[in-house]
């Protein structure tokens, strides 16, 4: 079965992706508690402006920055299921919340705020490699000096093509994602053989690079799963 693009799974069935997150089959309870703990290290608490590209129903998002509110979080996503979700998830954040349905590679580019913290969460392996060059160089131009680009993603191992990678994730998928419908986890394995297209480390730092942000951590790795956090210095204190 193939989709006619990356983002159809997230709109006609939403609820797929928020099983899999449940089960932690995609380790979000781990890579989340990982952000929280970096957000706490900016010292503009309560005063930090974000972006928030492919939310989703920004469902483990929300309890971070209900603890680290935001001054203003604006998520951006292209299926409608998740941004009513994401309403309910951020109702109690005293931050300003704005949620808009669009394309988020066109939003960075056209946003004409300075953003703090710019995150997205397992989207980006959906851009082509010249929309993730895109990507990077909007990112470039709207994080503050001392912003962070905080990316949550699947990556490629160094010198891996994507037929390997692919092998790998589907092995993967096929042998944890167990509590998954067989008809469901065949939906969800044909969403990522026809969608996913996963950089290298080495591949994301030059992008980064090319537009000033020149400093990239590796926050945490969980077997295909990064965050990454980029900046413009190394010394990435907000
Ligand atoms: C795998 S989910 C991730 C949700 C959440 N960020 C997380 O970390 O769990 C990917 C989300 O990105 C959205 N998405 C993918 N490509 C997009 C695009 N070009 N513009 C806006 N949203 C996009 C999908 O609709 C989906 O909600």
């Amino acid at each position: 079965m193939t989709f006619p693009d990356p983002t159809t799974i997230f709109t006609r069935s939403w609820s797929l992706y928020d099983l899999l997150t449940e089960y932690n089959y995609m380790y979000h309870r781990e890579i989340y508690a990982g952000i929280e703990d970096l957000l706490r290290l900016r010292d503009d608490q309560g005063q930090y402006h974000l972006l928030d590209l492919g939310c989703g129903n920004a469902r483990y998002l929300a309890p971070c920055l209900r603890r680290l509110p935001p001054a203003t979080y604006e998520g951006v996503d292209l299926s409608e299921a998740a941004l009513a979700e994401a309403r309910e998830y951020l109702a109690e954040l005293p931050s300003q919340v704005t949620l808009t349905l669009g394309d988020l590679l066109k939003a960075v580019e056209s946003t004409g705020k300075t953003w703090d913290v710019l995150f997205t969460g397992f989207a980006i392996h959906h851009l082509m490699p010249d929309d993730k060059k895109r990507f990077f160089r909007a990112a470039g131009r709207c994080l503050s000096d001392k912003g962070w680009l905080i990316l949550v993603d699947v990556l490629r191992e160094e010198n891996q093509d994507r037929e390997n990678y692919l092998d790998g994730y589907l092995k993967f998928m096929r042998e944890t994602w167990t509590k998954v419908p067989q008809d469901q986890l065949e939906e969800a394995c044909a969403h990522v053989r026809d969608h996913d297209y996963p950089e290298s480390l080495s591949t994301l730092r030059e992008m980064a690079s090319e537009t000033g942000l020149n400093s990239i951590r590796l926050i945490s790795r969980f077997a295909q799963h990064h965050t990454l956090l980029f900046s413009r210095s190394a010394l990435a204190k907000g």
